[in-house]
């Protein structure tokens, strides 16, 4: 068999992080004999920079027909101050509606050798293991109406949240889902004390739920979830929300669980499914050859996972990843005193090696 897989490199440390995801894929590939063809595409700043858009055609056209995409990161400096519709973001949010790819899987998981780097005690994160499944196609992102009107005095803003049934069931479906796979605890997040978006979303969970008699689940509110998530993070097993809180607590989650260096993500629709580290294009570090290149390499892991259906290559990743870390091998974000400094090619070959 033979996969298509694109590569979007982006912007910032996109390109760096990125090339070494992409030689750990072709290794593991090599070792579980399966063909994949890459084919790399433009997106994001250095698209509006090439053709004046963040999301080409021939781009787009690309990831339609790839089994898989890999992400690097959008945006920076150079492009904040030009108009919304073709900001970089504008590539991505486009991409995800595009391609209908409406659930983003975000683990956020402690690597023993890395608990000293979380921000809290040591008591609250050893062990700890986190997945965020956020909306990704609706909400406030996408609602309509949206604009800026001139009004006496100043202008006026507006942004919608909306969601269907339709959109919620299906979300809520797949996190019952991913439950299902680990410890069968769901929490969802939402604000049903004060929103009807949140009110009607609780609903649907209610009803989703009655298909999963064996899993547990509670509602929390997300002020209250972010408390949590500090407070004591263990507690959580499947958290399911929708996509403005899920942005929030995905970041927040990825924070306590050490770095956001190491937080990958997939976004999952009904066909080809794209894969991200969380981190953003960092512009301050870009070009330095010092990012870490861990998250993408992860998110690789998870493209073994959920493409090409080898749960066994993913977890080699992971275990390549954690054996690198546990000899000490750190770049600069997550680096401490007695740890042994690299840089992102020396980082994505320790891991290629660990792989065998
Ligand atoms: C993320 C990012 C994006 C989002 C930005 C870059 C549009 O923060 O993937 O979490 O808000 O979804
Ligand atoms: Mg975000």
């Amino acid at each position: 068999m033979s996969f298509r897989v694109a590569v979007l490199p982006g912007d910032g440390i996109g390109p760096e992080v990125v090339a070494q995801g992409v030689e750990v894929l072709r290794k593991a590939a090599a070792m579980a004999e399966v063909g994949v063809e890459l084919q790399w595409g433009d997106v994001g700043g250095c698209a509006i920079d090439a053709s004046g858009d963040p999301l080409p055609d021939v781009t787009l056209q690309l990831c339609r027909e790839s089994d898989a995409i890999i992400f690097g990161a959008v945006g920076g400096p150079k492009w904040d101050d030009i108009a919304p519709e073709v900001r970089p973001e504008r590539g991505l949010l486009r991409l995800r509606q595009e391609l209908g790819l409406f659930a983003n899987v975000r683990p956020a998981k402690v690597f023993s050798a890395l608990v000293e780097a979380s921000p809290l005690k040591r008591e609250l994160v050893e062990g700890l293991d986190i997945v965020t499944v956020r909306e990704l196609t609706g909400d406030i992102y996408y609602g309509e109406p949206r604009g800026v009107t001139t009004i006496a005095g100043g202008e006026r803003s507006v942004n919608t949240m909306v969601y269907t049934t339709a959109e919620i069931e299906r979300i809520v479906r797949l996190a019952f889902g991913v439950a299902q796979q680990r410890a069968r605890r769901l929490t969802s997040v939402d604000k049903a004390n004060v929103l009807e978006t949140s009110r009607l979303w609780r609903k649907v969970v209610e009803q989703v739920a009655k298909d999963f008699p064996d899993i547990s689940y509670e509602h929390m509110y997300v002020d209250n979830a972010a408390m949590q998530l500090v407070r004591a993070p263990k507690q959580f097993d499947v958290i399911v929300t929708g996509n403005l809180f899920g942005d929030i607590l995905s970041d927040e989650a990825a924070m306590v669980a050490g770095s956001i260096g190491l937080a990958a993500s997939a976004s999952l629709g009904n066909r080809t499914a794209l894969y991200e580290p969380v981190h953003g294009s960092a512009p301050d570090i870009a070009g330095q050859g010092i990012a870490n290149p861990l998250a993408a390499i992860l998110s690789v892991a998870m493209l073994f996972k959920y493409t090409l259906k080898l749960d066994g290559l993913a977890e080699r990743i992971e275990a390549a990843v954690e054996q690198v870390l546990t000899q000490g091998y750190r770049t600069r974000d997550i680096h401490s005193p007695g740890m042994r400094l690299v840089d992102t090619a020396e980082m994505g070959t320790l891991v290629l090696e660990a792989l065998g």
